[in-house]
């Protein structure tokens, strides 16, 4: 069954992903408006969004999702809810938990307990939930760490929940939630959990954005540990398609794991990205380890494939990484911008060990 939606909030939409995901979503929708809540934290960039800004199905609100009266206010307007909003790096999770428990935790209670009582006090005599979804983007590290030495081995859907840092813990918490209030008050909710992203306007604190950037800027990529630890690598635009795909074709009350087929340990990354750049391993600074560095993640993305029939097809290497950097070298302005500031203090101080 396929629906449409005439008007959604998406949270987070000034974010990397949740940017990315509106600009699809306009292009592929003519019928479609947003509305973007997002409390552009230091991760949240309206610039991110300045080519659609000036679409009429296009509305930006500056807030919190912890706002009980605004959420309410909002969710009144719109058929469904994508929820990206999220304190999203594992790193600053590790230096201070508390606002991923904010917002991770207590801001999807509040999205959820205001689709709750907005859709079903309007719901007009029908159904509560009718036609409404609330679909919520999670992430594969709520499922904890593979071995490095049974490649065969993958998260599926099925895979026990095993969080191992700060951020996994919030977000697999705020998946709990979700699927509480799909089973307690029958709202009608969809999970993703997806790999890790890359492509354009990614936050230069992840681990693509900045390697080009510091070799950019002429200074060594800290890699942590041995570099060792693999990844699956997912272009961004992929996932926005997977989860465009589920909110209107998802089983109710299911969750689809989305990865790119494309595990990497995080040294071969880096020689990647250090030949496109014309660098060699002499600009690696190996640095401490991650504390809880999880070893291994890699998605088994068979039913999100066979039931709704996505696949990625912009997440091959190396032309997707070389594109990748390429858009880097072309909006020097735009990260040397997100990387001055605040940020920069997070940086020394993240890796004034090495
Ligand atoms: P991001 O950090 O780039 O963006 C997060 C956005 O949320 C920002 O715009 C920020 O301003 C906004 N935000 C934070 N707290 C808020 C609050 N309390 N109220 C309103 N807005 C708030 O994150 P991202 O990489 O785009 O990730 C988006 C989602 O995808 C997150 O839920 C994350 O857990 C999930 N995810 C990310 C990846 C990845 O590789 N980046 C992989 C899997 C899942
Ligand atoms: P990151 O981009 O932070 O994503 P996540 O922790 O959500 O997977 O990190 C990706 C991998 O890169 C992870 O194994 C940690 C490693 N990494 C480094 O080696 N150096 C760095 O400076 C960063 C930020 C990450």
């Amino acid at each position: 069954m396929s629906r449409t939606y005439s008007h959604i909030l998406v949270t987070g939409g000034s974010g990397f992903i949740g940017s990315n995901f509106i600009r699809f979503a306009l292009e592929q929708r003519s019928d479609m408006r947003i509305t973007n809540l997002d409390a552009l934290t230091y991760a949240g960039n309206p610039e991110n969004l300045s080519d659609i800004e000036s679409d009429e199905r296009y509305t930006f609100v500056h807030g919190n999702i912890g706002d009980d009266k605004l959420v309410r206010e909002l969710v009144a307007n719109v058929d469904a809810v994508v929820h990206f909003a999220a304190e999203s790096h594992v790193d600053r999770s590790i230096l201070d938990s508390k606002p991923f428990l904010e917002t991770n935790v207590m801001g999807t209670q509040c999205l959820l307990d205001a689709c709750r009582h907005v859709w079903s006090e309007n719901s007009d005599g029908k159904a509560p939930f009718a036609a409404k979804r609330f679909h919520h983007v999670s992430t594969d590290e709520v499922y904890g760490s593979l071995p490095l030495d049974q490649p065969e081995v993958m998260f599926t859907e099925d895979t026990p929940y095993d969080p191992r840092s700060p951020y996994a813990a919030s977000k697999a918490a705020s998946d709990m939630l979700v699927r509480a209030y799909e089973h307690t008050f029958g709202m009608d909710c969809t999970i993703t959990n997806c790999s890790n992203n890359f492509g354009p306007y990614h936050f230069p604190e992840k681990v693509i954005p900045l390697f080009v950037t510091n070799l950019m800027e002429g200074e060594k990529v800290p890699l942590y540990g041995d570099g060792l630890n693999v990844r699956d690598w997912l272009h961004v635009v992929d996932h926005a398609e997977a989860v465009l795909t589920v909110l209107e074709n998802g089983k109710t009350g299911e969750t689809y794991n989305v990865g790119g087929n494309n595990e990497r340990s995080n040294l071969e990354l880096t020689n990647s990205i250090l030949s496109i750049m014309g660098f060699g391993e002499e600009k690696i600074r190996y640095v401490e380890d991650r504390a809880g560095h999880d070893r291994r993640y890699a998605i088994d993305a068979t039913k999100i494939k066979r039931e709704l029939g996505w696949q990625p097809t912009r997440s091959a290497w190396p032309a997707a990484l070389e594109e990748t950097v390429q858009w880097y070298r072309d909006h020097e302005d735009w990260w040397k911008r997100v990387k001055s500031g605040a940020y920069r203090e997070y940086y020394a101080k993240q890796y004034k060990a090495g």
